[in-house]
């Protein structure tokens, strides 16, 4: 009867962890894929036009056929992730990972979009820190998503004021503590309970997912995610992940 009791919720358990899984991986690909698509679909298209216009110069068509290349590759390693995750029906995989690394490569992703709303980027990355165990395209998704949220909020905030930093550090013993500090609108206290929450968004076209799924993905990674407002104004997002130690 105990045996009989204990199977039952053993089952039950992991069908509750299989719908959680299914309902991030539903979110992953409403989310994280459209944008990338929409991004390739967008360079793919300017090059059609300087093509049918003859007006092109080939630096400017290598940059952006690139572009498209960079895009359609990162919505196609998302896919083949999910598939992963679907076939072994498991968490993420963990590898030794240097978070500097993971940093760099995300502000030259997202090169256009900082220049298009004028932000200076100023990285602080720390040196001689141990590497985590980690999902690499995971902790890019959670960082792609906070930059993304900073350059939104600052879309109000005067030009010569639009700087994200972002810091690295080997905190106390096993923690690298990462933080993206923009100089936004900030979070109202009213607000700032409600922000993880699926689907909850300020914004007219905002799905309310990304940092929901962000600190899934970070809490997954055995860290943490929070929020909280700067002294001068913008907020700061916070994360810590285990060093691979
Ligand atoms: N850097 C930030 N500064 C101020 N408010 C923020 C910041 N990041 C998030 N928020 C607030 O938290 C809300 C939820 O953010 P979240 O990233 O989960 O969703 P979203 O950005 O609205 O939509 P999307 O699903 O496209 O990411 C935002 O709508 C915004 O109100
Ligand atoms: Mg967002």
């Amino acid at each position: 009867r105990t045996s009989e009791l204990e199977s039952l919720n053993r089952a039950e358990l992991s069908h509750v962890s299989r719908l959680n899984m299914m309902g991030e991986m539903a979110a992953t690909i409403i989310h994280e894929l459209g944008q990338p698509l929409s991004a390739t679909l967008n360079y793919l298209h300017g090059c059609e036009l300087r093509l049918e216009s003859k007006d092109y110069a080939p630096e400017l068509f290598h940059s952006a056929i690139s572009q498209a290349i960079c895009n359609a590759e990162r919505a196609a390693a998302i896919v083949k992730h999910l598939r992963q995750q679907c076939m072994r029906q498991i968490g993420p995989e963990f590898v030794p990972t240097d978070i500097n690394v993971l940093i760099e490569e995300m502000i030259i992703f997202l090169d256009f979009e900082r220049r298009q709303y004028g932000i200076t980027i100023l990285p602080s990355l720390g040196k001689g820190l141990p590497t985590l165990l980690a999902d690499p395209l995971e902790i890019k998704q959670v960082i792609l998503n906070l930059f993304k949220n900073a350059i939104e909020a600052m879309s109000t905030t005067e030009e010569s004021n639009r700087l994200l930093e972002v810091t690295t550090l080997w905190g106390q013993q096993r923690w690298i503590e990462v933080s993206v500090a923009d100089r936004g609108h900030g979070v109202s206290k009213k607000q700032l309970a409600r922000i993880f929450k699926p689907f909850f968004t300020t914004k007219q076209s905002g799905l309310g997912l990304g940092l929901a799924i962000c600190r899934s993905i970070i809490e997954a990674h055995g860290g943490r995610l929070t929020a909280g407002n700067n002294l001068h104004g913008g907020a700061t997002f916070r994360f810590t992940l285990p060093a691979n130690r």
